[in-house]
């Protein structure tokens, strides 16, 4: 059986055996998402949608960097000229894809990093694997709704520290918290999650579409939320507060 590829701005997608594969690739920069790789995914995950030959999809990043969350750079620009759609896009996809999302994620997940997972079926992670939100840290609120799944999924009290103290989860307590299925040695993450796509791919396609939309059945409120919270984000986004810490993080010494 031969790949398909398709090579994008920092998004490579691979289809195999019914399985896509969408992966963030700009390692030199941790898989920061820029405006560019938000429309990557976005298209490769619509295309899923229509496409019957895929049955699941995983979301994959770069060995040690699943993802750094959204361009620091983009959101300074962003504070001046208006938030671009694509990232909004991006989460509205996301969250209304109707073929399974397997997410292996090998290294560090920030920000969106981390609330996109609230979205996929199933996840990987490394041993070494962490999660962090440091979203209000950087004058800004979580997305993706992530303030309605985080505490329906970890409980409140793990959601506040996780979303709002910003404090970061280990791969193991992420399993513990019920984000994370299976915590592998980093070399293993990619190998672990297509046996699990692919397990899911023989299944029944009629039972898995029908099973998960009953289990997500929750759509029009995650949509609602992510309108709040993006109505939220915008403003803050212009704030001097969240615009100093954008400028901070770029001027950081290593
Ligand atoms: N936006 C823009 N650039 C980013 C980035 C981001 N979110 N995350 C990492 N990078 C860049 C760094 O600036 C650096 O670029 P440089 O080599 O040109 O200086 C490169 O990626 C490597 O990052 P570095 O900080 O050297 O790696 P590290 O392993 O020491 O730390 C992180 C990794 C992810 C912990 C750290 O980069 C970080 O805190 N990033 C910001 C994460 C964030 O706040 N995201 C927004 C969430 S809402």
């Amino acid at each position: 059986m031969t790949d398909d590829v398709l090579v994008m701005d920092h998004v490579v997608v691979t289809d195999h055996g019914g399985v896509r594969t969408i992966r963030m690739n700009r390692p030199e920069k941790k898989n920061a998402l820029t405006r560019a790789m938000y429309d990557g995914i976005t298209r490769a995950l619509r295309e899923s949608d229509s496409d019957d030959a895929i049955r699941c999809v995983i979301i994959a990043g770069a060995p040690g960097a699943f993802c750094a969350g959204n361009d620091i750079g983009d959101f300074l620009n962003a504070s001046e000229g208006g938030l671009d759609p694509r990232g909004h896009s991006f989460l509205k996809t996301l969250a209304a894809c109707q073929k399974p999302m397997v997410a292996a994620v090998g290294g560090l997940a920030v920000g969106v990093g981390v609330t996109m997972l609230f979205h996929c079926d199933h996840v990987i992670a490394a041993a070494n694997a962490t999660f962090t939100t440091p979203f209000v840290k950087l004058g800004l609120i979580p997305e993706a709704a992530s303030t309605l799944l985080a505490p329906m999924r970890m409980g409140y009290a793990r959601a506040f520290s996780l979303l709002i103290m910003g404090r970061p989860l280990s791969a193991a307590e992420a399993k513990d918290a019920g984000i994370v299925n299976t915590v592998v040695d980093a070399a293993q993450v990619d190998g672990v999650a297509l046996q699990a796509a692919q397990e899911i791919a023989a299944l029944p396609r009629g039972g898995v579409a029908v099973a998960r939309r009953l289990m997500r059945g929750h759509l029009e409120a995650v949509n609602r939320q992510i309108d709040a919270e993006s109505s939220h984000f915008k403003d803050l986004l212009g704030s001097e507060e969240a615009r100093s810490a954008f400028k901070a993080f770029l001027a950081r010494k290593k």
